[in-house]
């Protein structure tokens, strides 16, 4: 890693009061940032320069700060997280900029996340995706079967857990021409697909998570790939194909 240095720069930020007034982006200069900054503490900076000022803080989403959470959803410089692979927005560093550069910070543009404020998104959209059928119902009977106790082959437990790693971060429809959402439901869908412990429920689970993902509005999906380079998780277009199996499986079976 390189020495510390300073970096001087331009930000135009997306500024919108509430859902239903117009946006627009706003300029804003900082000072003496440290490359060793994250870019969330540089718009901390900024927010403390605004608050002393008397002006209102630009509001964006944010919890853990390490990854984890998914819910640093900033477009930034015409990319979801912004530059570099496999981060989210909380792990990009001030590095990453030149002192002098320009940058555009924007929400996620898609009509089944609605600007809160701001550069913060309403994406519980995603929530409702889950809870039709992002789930497995456990026997409670006191009979169960303790979960290591069942074999499962390596790949499909590898392929499970690699589809698990979704944090539900919506950079997948922020960064598709047609906001589609089939990323993230595939990876959704296929955590459960591919293990026994999803087998019982798993037509209905597939047909309802589609058909909610339809109903919020997400477009549909063309296969161009955007989501797969965008993803900061490296979720795999093969869930999307898997998604595809599972559901004509479904639809199938219910004609029957
Ligand atoms: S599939 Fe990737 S980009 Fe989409 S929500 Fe999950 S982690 Fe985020
Ligand atoms: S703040 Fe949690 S992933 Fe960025």
């Amino acid at each position: 890693m390189g020495a510390e240095k300073k970096l001087n720069l331009k930000l135009k930020i997306w500024r919108q009061p509430n859902a239903n007034t117009k946006g627009k982006m706003v300029d804003y200069e900082v000072k003496d940032i440290s490359t060793a900054s994250s870019f969330l503490e540089m718009l901390d900076i900024l927010n403390d320069q605004l608050i002393r000022k008397g002006e209102e803080p630009v509001v964006f989403d944010h919890d853990c700060r390490e990854g984890i959470c998914g819910s640093c959803s900033l477009f930034i410089n015409g990319r979801p997280h912004g530059p570099g692979e496999g981060i989210t927005t909380c792990q990009l560093h001030m590095r990453s900029f030149k002192d002098g550069d320009t940058i555009y910070i924007e929400p996620w543009r898609a009509k089944a996340f609605p600007v809160i404020k701001d550069l913060m998104t309403d994406r519980t959209a995603f929530d409702r995706i889950i809870a039709a059928g992002g789930y497995v119902s456990v026997n409670t009977s006191g009979n169960t079967i303790d979960g290591n106790a069942v074999p499962i082959p390596k790949d499909d437990a590898d392929a499970a857990f690699n589809a698990a790693a979704c944090i539900g971060c919506g950079a997948c429809v922020a960064t598709c021409k047609n906001s589609s959402a089939m990323l993230f439901t595939s990876a959704k869908v296929s955590q459960f697909a591919l293990l026994p412990q999803g087998k019982p429920e798993a037509e209905r689970r597939v047909l309802n998570m589609v058909a909610q993902m339809d109903k919020e509005g997400f477009g549909n999906c063309t296969n161009t790939g955007a989501c797969e380079v965008e993803c900061p998780k490296g979720i795999s277009l093969e869930n999307i194909a898997r998604l595809n199996r599972e559901f004509m499986k479904a639809s199938v079976a219910g004609e029957g």
